[in-house]
């Protein structure tokens, strides 16, 4: 696993987006794994601007987001369509045609994530996939739990993720409960997977999905087991990891 300790998150964030804009130099149809929440959104700011200085070119490339709330439409401005618009595609040039987020106002969540499953399934690996890090370890909205469950299903959210994505809400109780995310599997068989993690509430999910024991307990831990894994960090989200190895 690469571990990069950038200065800040302006610092992580920029050597996150240098990874996507080579992969996208390298192979302009590549298939993007994105994420929403607070730590990718620097890494999309820089990518807009790089768009902007005729750097990047999003126009051959698919997208395919990690997660949705279930309950929420793409005009509801908490969901992750929305978040997605905003922060990136609205602002490159990227066909939104090509760009893919479970359906979160599909109620039968067996119907939404079949359907979710066999997009990813025509849409073929993605190249690179970016992921944040919950404070209980968690990828995607893959929470703690007995087993690592493979592929898109309709989770339940912890009361500390509800607790921690009540900032972007009124208030928790305005939080949706549910989410239908990517498995495991899903996140596993992307080529190259980048983690981008700041802050020291950040810090003990870094350690425990770097060196803690393979747990589903740890969603993240199971990265370990992927040969292609960066982890773009500053020094309070690394100190454990720093402190303990
Ligand atoms: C978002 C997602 C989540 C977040 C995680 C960290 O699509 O899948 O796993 O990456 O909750 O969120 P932030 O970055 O807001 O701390």
């Amino acid at each position: 696993m690469y571990i990069y300790e950038g200065k800040n998150y302006e610092d992580v964030s920029e050597r996150a987006a240098m990874v996507i804009a080579a992969e996208m130099m390298l192979k302009p149809d590549l298939v993007l794994g994105l994420a929403t929440g607070s730590s990718p959104v620097g890494m999309y700011k820089k990518l807009v601007q790089w768009h902007r200085e005729g750097k990047l070119d999003f126009s051959q490339a698919t997208s395919v987001n990690l997660d949705e709330y279930k309950g929420l439409g793409g005009d509801h401005d908490q969901s992750y369509r929305y978040f997605m618009n905003d922060n990136l595609f609205n602002h490159v040039n990227i066909d939104k045609e090509k760009t893919h987020v479970p359906n979160g106002l599909e109620p039968d969540a067996d119907k939404a994530c079949a359907a979710y499953n066999a997009l990813l399934d025509g849409v073929g690996k993605v190249d690179v996939q970016v992921l944040g890090l919950g404070g209980n370890g968690h990828i995607g909205f893959n929470e703690p739990d007995e087993r690592f469950t493979t592929r898109t299903h309709c989770v339940r959210l912890e009361e500390s993720t509800i607790q921690a994505n009540a900032r972007f809400f009124a208030s928790a109780e305005e939080v949706p409960t549910q989410a239908y995310t990517m498995g495991i599997g899903d996140i596993m068989s992307a080529r190259k997977i980048i983690v981008i993690a700041t802050g020291e509430q950040k810090a003990k999910a870094l350690y425990d999905t770097i060196c803690g024991p393979v747990t589903p307990r740890v969603p993240g831990s199971v990265l370990q087991l992927h040969s292609q894994v960066a982890v773009f960090a500053d020094a309070a989200a690394l100190s454990l990891v720093k402190e303990k190895r």
